[in-house]
């Protein structure tokens, strides 16, 4: 089978790593990839929202599969352009339909289908400039912190949580006035949750699913949570409180009835679904969805899955996911992001990255990574590598992590020293 991926992050790099061990995969191409990726398979200079030309790489190529990384692909509807197209209609995508996608492409959607559906989920309404005096009145009714959420795509930017009222009502006018572009347009206030949070990756091939191993990321650039968010500092899985009891309930009332609800309203969806949940008080509750896999938590998740992936992504596309089996790794998988200094500010690329060479604990996915003029690995990215490692005890895991993130270098590394310090 030959496989095309697309995307170019550290999600990306573990994918191809896990997909790289298949036997089913003659070849695998990565589309852009990184420095990383090209040792997993082959990277191919292709955008990939480009879908002209993957359409005629795949055709040149004899591509039997595609699997979408990032969100942007499928909120643009690949999944549809490709059933529309005669030729690439028998090539399966890994990943929703556009209408699938609306699930992390828009928030209201999200939430109306929530409401739908009665999966938990904070009290809300959603709003625009026509009606921001009933906006002003709902958020009234709320009690402080405010939870303003941009309706469409913001690059994980569009959340912003206020602690008072009359701040609340200013930053939702500069939300109206473009402060997110046409993504703020519509905005949804919601109730503000109070408690720790975790992902939960499910995969489906709109009939049956399989909930892969559960893990936590950590947003924000300091540590103890501090500073502003980031794309993801480092991930773990498992998750302690994500104990047995917690995954029944969000079996039942959560996973279950999005199945179903896709189902329901004959929403085509052939992939993963990310389920941002966190724990009130033992109960989940959804924060938000997202149509992928998640950066950084792929880079452990994919750590704990044992089964072939590619058999499991061909099951998806031939909707016989239920013959299936998902064998999971019981030992912990810890990921540390290591950055570039300034980031999520203003940071330099181009710094050579030494120390790669010689890895023994640790598994190193490439997220910012490109090869410079002389051929050497030099950062491109904010988020440069993320740092992987497996061990029988959290504590080992994160000791061979943060060893290799010793032994790597490059001018103004940064990390966080507490990954999976809460748990
Ligand atoms: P989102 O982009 O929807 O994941 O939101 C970004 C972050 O904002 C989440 O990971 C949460 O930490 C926080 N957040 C979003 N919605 C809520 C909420 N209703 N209550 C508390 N925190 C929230
Ligand atoms: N780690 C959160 C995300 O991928 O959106």
């Amino acid at each position: 089978m030959n496989i095309l991926l697309l995307g170019s992050g550290g999600r990306e790099s573990a994918i191809a790593w896990k997909i790289k061990q298949s036997s089913k995969v003659d070849k695998l191409y990565i589309a852009p990839g990184n420095a990383g990726t090209a040792s997993y398979g082959e990277n191919i200079n292709i955008e990939v929202s480009d879908f002209p030309a993957l359409r005629e790489f795949i055709l040149n190529q004899g591509v039997d599969m595609v699997i979408v990384g990032p969100e942007d692909p499928l909120v643009k509807g690949i999944y549809n352009y490709f059933e529309q197209d005669m030729s690439l209609r028998n090539v399966p995508v890994i990943g929703p339909s556009k209408e699938g996608a609306r699930l992390e492409g828009s928030k209201k959607f999200a939430k109306a289908f929530m409401k739908r559906h009665n999966i938990p989920t904070a009290r809300y309404n959603s709003f625009t400039k026509e009606t921001i005096k009933d906006a002003f009145s709902f958020l009234e009714s709320l009690e402080a912190p405010y939870v303003l959420k941009a309706d469409g795509l913001a690059a994980g930017k569009g959340v912003l949580i206020l602690d008072n009222l009359e701040e609340a009502k200013k930053e939702l006018e500069q939300m109206f006035e473009g402060m997110f572009g046409q993504a703020s347009n519509t905005v949804v206030i919601e109730e503000f949750l109070s408690g720790i949070e975790c992902s939960v990756f499910v995969l489906t091939d709109g009939i049956s699913y399989k909930i892969l191993p559960v893990a936590k990321d950590y947003k924000r650039i300091g540590s103890g949570d501090t500073g502003p968010n980031t794309g993801g500092m480092g991930a773990v899985s498992p998750v302690s409180f994500a104990d047995a009891s917690f995954m029944e309930k969000v079996e039942e009332r959560i996973v279950k009835p999005t199945i179903e609800g896709l189902k329901e309203e004959d929403i085509d969806y052939k992939g993963f679904i990310f389920l941002g949940l966190i724990n009130v008080d033992g109960e989940p509750m959804v924060i938000e969805y997202n149509v992928r896999m998640g950066d950084p938590e792929t880079e452990v998740v994919m750590l704990r899955i044992k089964s072939d992936l590619v058999d499991l992504l061909d099951g998806v596309a031939k909707r016989e996911l239920h013959k299936k089996e998902l064998e999971t790794d019981d030992r912990f998988a810890v990921t540390v992001m290591l950055v570039s200094g300034g980031y999520p500010g203003n940071y330099k690329k181009g710094k050579v990255i030494t120390g790669l060479e010689d890895i023994e604990n640790s598994i190193v996915f490439h997220a910012g990574t490109t090869t410079n003029s002389e051929n050497k690995v030099v950062t491109s990215g904010g988020r440069v590598l993320a740092v992987s490692s497996y061990g029988c005890t959290k504590q080992e895991a994160l000791e061979n992590s943060y060893d290799t993130a010793e032994q790597i270098d490059f001018e103004g590394k940064y990390y966080r020293s507490d990954i999976g310090a809460d748990l």
